[in-house]
C-alpha cells in the first residue's frame, strides 16, 4: 500500500505542480530548443536543454501549451533528463513516460509530444555545436 500510494503521489504532483516550468535564453551556444507539436490536437510543447562542457544536461525547461498529461509528461521528462548524457536522453521512450504517469491509451500521444521534444532540443543543440570550430566543441 505504501509503495501505491507513493507512486499515485508522484504522478499526482506532476500534474500539479509541473517541475522546471520556464525558458532558457534559445540563442545560448550551450542550449538546444526543441518545439514539437502533435497533429492529433493541435497542442505545442517547447523544451529547452543546457548542456556542460561534458555533455551532461545540466538544465531543462518547458513551457506546453496542452493538455494535463503533456504537461505532466513534459514535467517528468525534464526530471529524467537532467544529469545525462545526450545519448542516454535521446533513448527516452514515451512508453516510459506514460507508465510512470499511468497514462491511458488515448493520452499516448501526450507522452509522444514530450518525446519528440527532447530529441528535437538534442538535434537543435548538436546543430549550434557543429558550426563551431573544433577548439570550441564542447560535449557531443
Ligand atoms: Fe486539448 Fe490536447 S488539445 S487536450
Ligand atoms: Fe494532445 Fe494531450 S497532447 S491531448
Amino acid at each position: 500500500p505504501t509503495l501505491v500510494r507513493a507512486y499515485h503521489e508522484k504522478v499526482i504532483s506532476h500534474y500539479e505542480s509541473p517541475r522546471n516550468v520556464g525558458s532558457l535564453p534559445k540563442n545560448d551556444i550551450d542550449v538546444g530548443t526543441g518545439l514539437v507539436g502533435a497533429p492529433a490536437c493541435g497542442d505545442v510543447m517547447k523544451l529547452q536543454i543546457r548542456v556542460d562542457e561534458k555533455g551532461i544536461i545540466s538544465d531543462v525547461k518547458f513551457k506546453t501549451f496542452g493538455c494535463g498529461s503533456a504537461i505532466a509528461s513534459s514535467s517528468y521528462m525534464t526530471e529524467r533528463v537532467k544529469g545525462l548524457s545526450l545519448d542516454d536522453a535521446g533513448k527516452i521512450k514515451n512508453t516510459e513516460i506514460a507508465k510512470e504517469l499511468s497514462l491511458p491509451p488515448v493520452k499516448l500521444h501526450c507522452s509522444m509530444l514530450a518525446e519528440d521534444a527532447i530529441r528535437s532540443a538534442i538535434r537543435d543543440y548538436r546543430k549550434k555545436r557543429d558550426t563551431l570550430p573544433d577548439s570550441k566543441k564542447a560535449g557531443y
